[in-house]
């Protein structure tokens, strides 16, 4: 098991490149289960949960070749995709349990072949992560689901002893903490070869829904408001192939946002979908951040420079998570980091995921200040943080104490950074690239003096 060694206070300066996006290319790449066409996916990372995916779509008749090296100025590698087989359905346990969005072949499959058996997806560190919106969603098109064995099972209803189709229809995905990001997937997914219309209110926003059904409307699907909370889809006969780039990814964007303001360095970010960021940008701003952004035309591609604070420091400021375009989840504890160093009491509110704070017993032992009270914590400023032996727990919280490490005194040592690497091309790497004084350690191998 790798951890991570950081010896902190360097400034971070320099440029980098945002790689694609994680979560838009998990259920674009299963997408490509609604076509006896081939696929084509530029800038597809190369992480843990994309090699998961990629093992699960051959179990499920769908050929995969991963280019890691193209010859493009872009990151990511080349994935060609192609669905030749559709008799096994059946998306099993021993893949599913290592990724969540696994989920995300349930809708294609059901679509295309009018079965498909998912693995239900178990507990997970962020907090109780239930699919009953998936299944509403597709019961409303006309799905039978049943659970059994730990197992999803949906089927189109055969009509007269032949092959049914789903039908259209209008489906409502809103749930206690708003909708749902990989339900609108899996809805959307579905409804492109359902009969008739489907019309999903209370979507999700998110723009890897917007990149999902930009791709699937190149594939010959009929789907108009996608970005905003209603979706309509006219379903079509059947999809073609096609060649298509993944977004980059905010996420990642977002956490070297959050480098340049805890380490008050100075780093111009490339390839940067400063349009999806713009509450994360609103914060960092109001937390003291000078930002330059040229959109080069596209702001989805843009060069953003991110400056820190200077003398004035970091500011302290309220953050509420929401749904898109409200601050994402995924980054409130990249962001909480940065605020353990301002002047004065912040408070971050988690309102997607309410148990998503195992970050903050960690932050606790390098000397942060955090006060929780259910999905609230109060992060009274400190002038330093102390590097430690910290323990990631999960994708995000793992890159919030990789932020922390390099801005604390001494050395941070992170354990378990598989988190990380589900979800962060080489991080290490790029802080390389940027002055961070940071290394890889493998567990076995004896720690660097
Ligand atoms: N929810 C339900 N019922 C459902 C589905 C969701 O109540 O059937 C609840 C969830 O428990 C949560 C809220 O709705 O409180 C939102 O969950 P959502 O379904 O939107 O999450 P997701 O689609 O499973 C994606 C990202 C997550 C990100 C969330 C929220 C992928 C692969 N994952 O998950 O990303 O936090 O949306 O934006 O796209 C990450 O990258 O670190 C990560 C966890």
């Amino acid at each position: 098991m790798d951890r991570f060694d950081i010896r902190g206070g360097t400034r971070l300066a320099g440029r980098m490149t945002v790689h694609g996006s994680k979560n838009a290319a998990l259920p674009l790449l299963a997408a490509a289960l609604l076509t006896d066409e081939p696929v084509v996916l530029r800038d597809i990372p190369d992480l843990a949960d994309i090699k998961s995916m990629l093992a699960l779509l051959p179990k499920l008749g769908c050929t995969v070749d991963h280019q890691r090296v193209t010859d493009n100025e872009l990151p990511g590698g080349v994935v060609n995709l192609h669905t030749t087989d559709t008799s096994v359905s059946h998306a099993p346990y021993e893949i599913v349990r290592t990724m969540r969005a696994s989920i995300c072949v349930l809708g294609p499959m059901l679509a295309r072949r009018g079965l498909a058996r998912v693995s239900l997806p178990g507990g997970c560190s962020i907090g109780e992560r239930p699919v009953d919106l998936h299944i509403r969603g597709l019961q409303a098109l006309g799905a039978d689901i049943t659970l059994d064995g730990g197992d999803i099972t949906a089927r189109v209803p055969r009509v007269n002893g032949k092959p049914g189709r789903l039908r259209g229809a209008r489906v409502f995905l809103g749930g206690p903490f708003g909708s749902t990001v990989l339900g609108t997937a899996n809805v959307m997914s579905a409804a492109t070869l359902a009969e008739g219309r489907t019309i999903i209110e209370c979507a999700a926003c998110e723009p890897e829904i917007v990149d999902l059904a930009n791709m699937l409307t190149a594939m010959g699907a009929r789907i108009s408001g996608a970005g905003s909370p209603r979706i309509t889809i006219d379903g079509v006969e059947r999809l073609k192939g096609v060649d298509h780039t993944v977004i980059p990814d905010r996420i990642e964007a977002g956490t070297y946002m959050c480098a340049a303001l805890i380490t008050n360095g100075d780093i111009t970010i490339d390839n940067c979908p400063a349009d999806a960021l713009m509450a994360h940008i609103d914060r960092l701003q109001h937390a003291g951040a000078h930002f330059t952004i040229d959109d080069k035309g596209d702001p989805m591609r843009a060069s953003v420079r991110v400056q820190g604070a200077g003398s004035r420091g970091i500011q302290p400021i309220e953050v509420t998570t929401q749904p898109h375009p409200g601050f994402p989840t995924d980054l409130q504890a990249q962001l909480m980091a940065t605020l353990t160093l301002a002047d004065g009491n912040s408070v971050v509110t988690e309102r997607i995921f309410t148990e998503r704070f195992l970050h903050v017993a960690e932050l606790s032992r390098m000397g942060a200040g955090l006060f929780r009270q259910g999905p609230t914590v109060v992060v009274s400023g400190v002038r330093r943080l102390v590097g430690a032996p910290v323990m990631a727990s999960d994708l995000r919280a793992s890159a919030c104490l990789v932020l922390a490490g390099l801005a604390a005194e001494g050395t941070t040592q992170i354990n378990r950074v598989y988190h990380l690497d589900r979800g962060y091309q080489r991080m290490e790497e790029t802080l390389v690239t940027l002055g961070a004084v940071i290394e890889r350690v493998n567990e076995k191998e004896p720690a660097a003096s």
